[in-house]
């Protein structure tokens, strides 16, 4: 994935533009008060925007993400030793935490069953009994009721991306999603780099058998509005 390794600075450039960091870490602040848990791990870390936010309000916070290049950005604003870089399919360490999470729709990236209860299994590996567990899914009964393929240009200057979606399974909700990045230059524009991905939407009737083998229970589904294609939160118990 490009846009994690070679296009990582202009992820994080883009996106604390693109995503509502403050709005999400408030969110978060107030599902881990409900629940009562002081640490939590979050899987798909990425630059470490919202764990940063989670870590100076006092919470015992680990981050772990697949890609080098996103820790590595992630380490100039959150210490060292609380990431790593690792696949949450099957990452395994001796840590066990009130919360988890897996932000910023990255279980996006798991197309195919077998790949989200492995990574689910993890989660529950880490937590302790009755651990909370929030992700937040794009919701694929939406997306695909009327599957707008046409090309998106979102600017956050220097940067524009110019991406267009492909739906694939209509089924299981995945869609290929292929960008082009462009830095401006005066009145030029320079290509910069290209991503594609296959990625996946999901809604309760898919997650919930998943969930349920891995251990879980969904407690609430909340609606989450987005910049592009909105997105529910999911939040789950460990059983
Ligand atoms: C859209 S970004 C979200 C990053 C961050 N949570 C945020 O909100 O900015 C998706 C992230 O998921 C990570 N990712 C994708 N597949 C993963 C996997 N199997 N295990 C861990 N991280 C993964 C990517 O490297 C990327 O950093």
């Amino acid at each position: 994935m490009a846009l994690y390794s070679d296009l990582a600075a202009v992820y994080d450039f883009m996106y604390q533009k693109l995503f509502d960091y403050e709005k999400e870490c408030q969110f978060y602040l107030s599902q881990l008060e409900t629940y009562r848990c002081k640490s939590i791990i979050e899987f798909g870390c990425g630059t470490g925007n919202l764990g940063q936010n989670l870590m100076h309000e006092g919470f015992d916070y680990y981050g772990l993400d697949i890609s080098p290049a996103m820790v590595e950005l992630a380490k100039k604003k959150i210490p060292e030793h609380k990431l790593s870089v690792g696949d949450i399919i099957d990452f395994r360490s001796e840590s066990i935490f009130d919360a988890a999470c897996f932000t910023g729709r990255s279980i996006s990236y798991l197309v195919d069953d077998q790949s989200i209860l492995q990574a689910f299994k993890t989660v529950s590996l880490h937590l302790k009994p009755d651990g909370i567990f929030i992700f937040d899914p794009i919701d694929g009964d939406r997306l695909f009721k009327n599957f707008d393929t046409e090309e998106k240009i979102v600017e956050v200057f220097p940067y524009v991306r110019h991406a267009r979606s492909k739906p694939l399974d209509h089924k299981k909700y995945t869609w290929e999603w292929t960008s082009e990045y462009y830095q401006q230059e005066g009145n030029t524009k320079k290509l910069i780099g290209k991503d594609t991905s296959t990625v996946r939407a999901f809604n309760t009737k898919i997650l919930d058998p998943i969930l349920s083998l891995a251990g879980f229970e969904i407690i609430h589904v909340i609606p989450k509005a987005s910049y592009i294609w909105d997105d529910h939160y999911y939040i789950c118990q460990k059983k």
